[in-house]
């Protein structure tokens, strides 16, 4: 089959067209044939190889897994002999444990749902991750409540554009936070009001919030919490930002150890796809509350230009990669 191969750690000239081996289906799982794979900005952590804290799991001179990507939909070609829930020709989508940039990914019947019945495979492909963890942050870790005020930093990007609708259909009052090219887009998927970043400063106006889900890591924590009510809650939700050598983990723990001290807290979250996610996000999805929001679309031989696009951090939506 044909797949993204990646042999060292770097910047996207790393990721090759190759030939390979199809995977094999395991007893409990599925052998998909992809038709489209999302990419988002851990796909890009991990190809980079930064922080280098994640080699420790990765590989320590290399990826030990060489193809790229998490996210997919496509068919059910082949399924395992302990698999009960589908059959061939299912159209599927759901979260991979490596390697969705490739015509065949093999994955665990758990992580996979039935596609939305009004989404395309190129929409479903870029639901799992970053629509997960808009729910989990968001419905979960925040337990958003009907009328309460929610900020949406970084509300253009792919987990932002998620957030924005989870929220609304979560009964909150919504602010995006986005630059001037992107405040159309944003208020037209539901956000009650738009904060312009290079106009205006969130933590510097007036407004309190019951919830702030930062994607961007722009502010210290002490000026996000500033822009908090009293029992307000804080999701620094940005895997991007920090050293070299841990990365984010170093603004997540600070959060973490300080929030028995503030009445205002620190709730960093950790959200890995499970299937009962996939079908919540179905429902919203049918329900008309969730639309992806697709950037770009890029054909499989050009994964290294889409993955390159997304490492700059300003995609306006989702990438999406066809198969
Ligand atoms: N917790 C988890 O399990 C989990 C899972 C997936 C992702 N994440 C993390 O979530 C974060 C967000 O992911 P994503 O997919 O949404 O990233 P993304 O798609 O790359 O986000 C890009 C967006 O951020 C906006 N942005 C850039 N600078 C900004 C600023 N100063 N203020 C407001 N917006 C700004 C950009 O808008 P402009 O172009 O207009 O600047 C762009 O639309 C990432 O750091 C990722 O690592 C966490």
């Amino acid at each position: 089959m044909k797949a993204i191969v990646q042999d060292e750690y770097g910047s996207h000239e790393v990721l090759k067209l190759q030939e390979i081996e199809k995977p094999v289906v395991g007893d409990d799982g599925v052998l998909v044939r992809v038709r489209a794979a999302g990419v988002h900005p851990g796909d890009w952590l991990l190809m980079t190889g930064r922080p280098l804290l994640f080699r420790l799991g990765a590989g320590l001179r290399g990826p030990r897994k060489r193809i790229p990507g998490f996210d997919f939909a496509g068919t059910v070609e082949v399924v395992g002999k302990h698999a009960k829930e589908f059959k061939p020709g299912d159209e599927v989508f759901g979260e991979a444990a490596h390697g969705s940039c490739a015509e065949y990914v093999s994955v665990s019947e758990d992580k996979v749902a039935l596609k939305p019945a009004n989404l395309t495979l190129e929409q479903a492909a870029v639901v799992p991750v970053s629509g997960v963890v808009a729910l989990r942050g968001l419905r979960d870790a925040a337990n958003v409540q009907s009328g309460q005020h929610v900020l949406v930093n970084g509300a253009s990007g792919g987990v932002g554009t998620y957030a924005v609708q989870i929220a609304k259909a979560l009964g909150a009052e919504v602010t995006g936070v986005c630059s001037t090219r992107n405040v159309e887009m944003v208020r037209s998927i539901g956000a009650d009001h738009v904060i312009d970043y290079t106009e205006e400063d969130f933590t510097k106006g007036g407004e309190r919030y019951h919830v702030i889900l930062d994607n961007v890591a722009n502010h210290s924590l002490a000026e996000c919490r500033r822009a908090l009510i009293p029992e307000g809650i804080l999701l620094p939700n940005n895997g991007t930002a920090g050293g070299r050598w841990i990365g984010p983990l170093g603004r997540m723990t600070a959060a973490l150890v300080q929030s028995p001290f503030v009445r205002k807290q620190g709730r960093p979250f950790y959200a890995p796809v499970k299937k009962r996610d996939l079908l919540d996000l179905t429902e919203l999805i049918e329900a008309g509350k969730i639309t992806p929001v697709i950037d770009r679309t890029y054909p499989l031989g050009e994964t290294a230009e889409a993955m390159g696009h997304v490492g700059e951090g300003h995609a306006r939506g989702k990438v999406v990669i066809t198969v």
